[in-house]
Formats: C-alpha cells, sequence, structure tokens
C-alpha cells in the first residue's frame, strides 16, 4: 500500500508559492531586459549613425559612374539613359535607378542633363520634333542645350560634371545637380586635362557643369 504523505505545513506551503513567484517574477525580468535593450537599439543605432555619418569621409558617394560607350550615343542627339545612384542601400529596389538625358554635341564633347526641371523639380521630357525639353507642370520649356527657353523657370536645366575615359562617358553622380550642390561641386572636382592637341589620344576629358 502506497504511504500517504502528510500535507505540507502552512509554512511550507508558503515556502513553495514565494519560490514559484519569484522564479516567475525573474523570468518575467528577463524578458522586460530582453525586449527593452531590442528598443533602445532599435533607436540608439540609427541615431549614432546618423551622428557618426557626419564625422566620416563626406566625398565617398561622389563617385564617377559609367553611362555607357561613348560610340553608343549618336552625335547631335538627346538619349534618356538611366544609372544606378551611388548613394544606394540595399532595399531600394528600383528606385535606384536615376534618368537622366545625354546630350552628344560632338565627339568628344557631352551634355548630361538632370531630368528635373530647374523650377520644382518636374521631369521634363524631350522633344526631338522641336529639339525642346518641356516640363508638364507648369510649362517650362528648355533648349536642347539644355538653356531655358520660356515659362517659370529662372535658369536652364542642372548638368552633371561628365568626363571619357577609356571609351566610356561618365558622370559624378554622388550628388543630384541642385542649386545647393552646384557652386560646392565647382569648388571640389578638378577639371581632367583637356585633349592634348599634339596627340589627340583617347582618354580624353570634357568637364561641364551647368
Ligand atoms: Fe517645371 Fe514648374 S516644375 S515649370
Amino acid at each position: 500500500m502506497d504511504e500517504k504523505l502528510p500535507p505540507p505545513s502552512p509554512p511550507e506551503q508558503e515556502a513553495q508559492l514565494q519560490s514559484e513567484r519569484d522564479s516567475r517574477r525573474s523570468f518575467l525580468m528577463k524578458v522586460g531586459l530582453v525586449l527593452n535593450s531590442v528598443i533602445v537599439l532599435g533607436v540608439a543605432v540609427p541615431l549614432v549613425r546618423y551622428l557618426f555619418a557626419a564625422v566620416g569621409p563626406k566625398k565617398e558617394f561622389l563617385r564617377w559612374v559609367a553611362l555607357g560607350d561613348v560610340s553608343s550615343f549618336r552625335e547631335g542627339d538627346t538619349t534618356l539613359i538611366s544609372f544606378e545612384n551611388p548613394i544606394r542601400e540595399a532595399w531600394d529596389g528600383v528606385t535606384d535607378k536615376i534618368p537622366a538625358y545625354v546630350r552628344r554635341e560632338g565627339s568628344s564633347r557631352f551634355k548630361v542633363f538632370a531630368i528635373n526641371c530647374a523650377h520644382l523639380g518636374c521631369p521634363v521630357r524631350w522633344f526631338p520634333e522641336s529639339q525642346l525639353f518641356m516640363c508638364p507642370c507648369h510649362g517650362g520649356v528648355y533648349y536642347a542645350d539644355g538653356s531655358r527657353a520660356s515659362g517659370p523657370p529662372e535658369r536652364g536645366l542642372f548638368t552633371y560634371p561628365t568626363r571619357i575615359e577609356n571609351g566610356k562617358l561618365l558622370i559624378d553622380a554622388g550628388q543630384i545637380p541642385t542649386f545647393a550642390t552646384q557652386a560646392r561641386l565647382l569648388q571640389e572636382i578638378k577639371p581632367c586635362p583637356q585633349p592634348s592637341p599634339k596627340t589627340g589620344k583617347p582618354g580624353t576629358s570634357d568637364f561641364t557643369t551647368g
């Protein structure tokens, strides 16, 4: 026959209850600590990155991006292209593609226009029939060389600095050219040497900002 154990005495019952309460409390405390740590990290990491981003090297995004072979652009043509934004993140998807217009003005003379209207930034469209860029928002119009023709914009289209290297057309794509960046670009980016009239070698460069 089973021998029945005597029921625990009231002090023993109290001690058992206390031990259960302690272990539940310590478990909840640990869960709380983990959750709080995750939240603190979630807030602190972007904040710290933001603060230290200003201290890091500022020119790392000033990158020359190849738009394609020089020979792929016909002289006198204006072509809509897109290039990958050098300031992209892995999760940007297709939004890291930046459109621009490439105009070949001569054998080694190019202009690359930002697509955004110099008025309020709407994307302009190129009309080869009339040789004009037109803005759908407020009727801004630009000539083929990007200069202002009519409408509210007070200046021509912004252009990227360009150069030619190893038969490829490159632009400094680190930032969208705007009023704010254009003056700094002129200071920071040294023009590449012009083609030597004696040798006329490839790898020549044509530097423009507009
Ligand atoms: Fe182009 Fe206003 S945004 S004319």
